[in-house]
């Protein structure tokens, strides 16, 4: 097992040592997995590129690192624990050799179903333990994985697949989210229909039993899966082949395939899980992410089975059948370990205090936070009505691109102070840099957060474009990673990520360019041009607000409605804009560039100073912008 820093000392000695010998400190972390055979070096990179090489000519599988060397030292502890959407349902167990079986059956089902090493593979999935299954035979046999949130629209589930030139689709039927049943298959045969040309097969699970479609492409999971042989050896993978592609949006309208490999995933996910969350045997560990966005990946499946975890997985809704869900979750099966996002807390804290007060939360040691700022209230609400201020609150910093959690306090290790999300991890070399590039040394500096040197669970390249790789994060400095976020240091050099500094928003902790909200908005043939940009929201953290110019003058609320429509369609109802508001211009440069500097200010009542406007080509249209703001 990777090793586990238990005090303050450790951290720092641990940290210094990291910095000073990178490869040595990770070649002893790598060396405690399962290797087919033992990589020759450990790191080949160059930032320009970029080229970045983990534990080069190793070979191994990373299934047989969360399954297989498990069984004989904990064979039949629960490995995953799924509660379903429905309370009073049974939640159901996989032991880790349970887990084993059915990850192989599913791996021989997509052999059988001519799935071989390199494919690519699409998930549009509930929360169901298929989901995990899935992905996790297609590591086990080297097929490329790509989940796909089951609440993007047809088009960009489409959009998707034909990036990753996927031959299978895998979904469920239906969705379940609280008290609905959602169609999904039906949103698989609209992407089909508007032209998925690489898909041979859709594999489909069969969640609710409801009536469904069905056409040539369509075959029963539980036809292919269950006759299958539960022995299926795992393939012998190079440590830098593709272990996934996740999509994830950027400052351009077109969503993003980040690509991460097998041998540097694994030592680092299973590495940061065992130190952010001081996992011990026997506790049991809950993140309430889904498994379509990173977190999911790094720390429902990879992290936690890599550490030989029991880790919960849940359906449904935060809300359903009541706001206590969680809480009554955590007291059921005793969670040791809660991850979830701010989003979630604000929401929940809106509900009231009973809620949590209903429930026993003493087995909670310790809490996480994940996807974006946590703002000061619902920090402190967290640690008082859940933590009992008993249990430390890791506020985590990472994104899609770094693959683990860079940035985070140690629990009981390092302190904690709300809303920073304090020091970097061993291995993680952060800094900030003004806007030349210039590292600003020292603490109590504010600038734009980057990272020196090379981790093994970072991002090797954006699928079918390496350009878009190398000028989107490291040709604005060089030799470094830019992160795209702003942040600032205090006087004790604890780091606090501001937000985006790009045209990225983050809504609900969901990232979002907005650039593609833009794109969709303007798939409705009586909008000329549209600006998007995000707004101070209480529940969301960041509400979606856009500036809509149109050749209709009579403008009504069905016209609004026919906007949030197409946003539906083209991305999914969470990329809905908040509010709308009708404008007549949009205040640009003189080279045609909207300023949206200005239209931010706006949208966040902050208009009094707009500061220099004198660059624009149009300034009158800022004041009737102005006064039909939407407040
Ligand atoms: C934001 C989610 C402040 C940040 C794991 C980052 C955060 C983006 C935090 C990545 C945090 C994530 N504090 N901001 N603790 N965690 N963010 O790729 O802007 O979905 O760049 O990864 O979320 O979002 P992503």
């Amino acid at each position: 097992m990777t090793t586990q820093i238990k005090s303050l000392q450790e951290y720092k000695d641990t940290y210094k040592y990291s910095v000073e010998s990178p490869k040595a400190f990770w070649k002893e972390q790598a060396e405690t997995f399962t290797w087919k055979k033992p990589f020759e070096q450990v790191l080949q990179w160059n930032f320009d590129e970029p080229n970045v090489k983990w534990f080069t000519g190793g070979k191994l599988n990373i299934t047989e690192n969360c399954l297989d060397r498990h069984i004989e030292t904990r064979g039949d502890q629960v490995a995953i624990l799924w509660e379903p959407n429905e309370p009073d349902s049974p939640a159901k167990t996989f032991t880790y050799k349970e887990l084993l079986a059915a990850v192989s059956k599913c791996a021989n089902a997509l052999k059988a179903n001519g799935i071989q090493k390199g494919d690519r593979v699409v998930f549009y999935m509930p929360m169901v333990p298929e989901l995990a299954i899935g992905v996790l035979a297609c590591a086990r046999i080297g097929a490329v994985h790509s989940v796909v949130f089951a609440g993007f629209s047809a088009q960009a589930l489409a959009d998707r697949v034909n990036d990753a030139t996927a031959k299978m689709i895998i979904c469920s039927d239906f969705n379940k989210r609280g008290a609905k049943n959602i169609p999904i298959k039906t949103v698989v045969d609209d992407a089909i229909k508007l032209g998925c040309p690489s898909i041979e097969t859709v594999l489909v699970h069969k969640n609710t039993g409801d009536s469904i479609e069905w056409s040539g492409v369509d075959k029963w999971w539980h036809e292919q899966v269950d006759p299958q042989s539960a022995d299926c050896p795992a393939e012998e993978m190079d440590s830098e082949d593709m272990l996934f592609i996740l999509y994830t949006s950027g400052s351009t309208g077109k969503p993003k395939g980040v690509v991460h490999t097998c041998g540097g995933y694994m030592v680092y996910t299973c590495y940061s899980f065992r130190n952010v969350f001081q996992y011990q045997d026997g506790d049991i560990y809950w993140c309430t992410a889904d498994i379509g966005w990173i977190t999911g990946h790094s720390y429902i499946v990879y992290g936690p089975l890599l550490a030989g975890a029991t880790t919960v997985m849940s359906e449904g809704v935060p809300t359903y059948p009541d706001p206590g869900r969680f809480w009554e979750i955590c007291e059921k099966h005793k969670v040791n370990q809660f991850y979830t996002a701010p989003t979630a807390i604000r929401a929940l804290m809106a509900k009231g205090d009973e809620w949590p007060a209903k429930y026993d939360l003493s087995s909670l040691k310790l809490l996480g936070s994940v996807g974006e700022p946590i703002n000061e209230e619902a920090w402190h609400w967290y640690d008082k009505h859940i933590g009992k201020s008993k249990a430390p609150i890791v506020d985590t910093w990472w994104q899609t691109e770094t693959g683990g959690i860079m940035i985070t306090p140690l629990p009981g290790i390092t302190d904690t102070k709300p809303t920073y999300a304090s020091y970097p991890m061993p291995g993680i070399q952060a800094i900030l840099v003004d806007k030349e590039g210039n590292e600003l040394t020292g603490n109590d500096v504010e600038g734009l957060l980057c990272i020196k040197f090379p981790w093994p669970s970072m991002i090797r390249t954006t699928y079918g474009d390496h350009s878009r790789c190398k000028n989107v994060y490291f040709s604005a400095f060089k030799d470094l990673y830019f992160t795209g976020d702003g942040a600032r240091k205090d006087e004790e050099g604890r780091i606090r990520v501001i937000g985006r500094v790009d045209d990225v928003i983050n809504v609900s902790g969901h990232r979002m360019g907005t650039a593609e909200v833009e794109n969709a908005i303007n798939e409705h043939p009586n909008v000329v041009e549209s600006a998007v940009v995000g707004y101070p929201h209480e529940i969301k953290g960041q509400g979606i607000y856009a500036y809509v110019i149109t050749q209709d003058k009579e403008l009504g609320d069905d016209f609004r409605q026919e906007i949030l429509d197409v946003v539906k369609r083209e991305i999914g109802p969470i990329a809905k804009p908040d509010k709308i508001q009708f404008v007549t211009g949009l205040p640009k440069t003189r080279s045609g560039k909207i300023m949206r500097r200005i239209l931010r200010k706006i949208a966040s009542k902050d208009s009094s100073n707009l500061g220099d406007i004198s660059t624009l080509l149009n300034p009158e249209v800022v004041e009737a912008v102005k006064d039909g703001a939407l407040v």
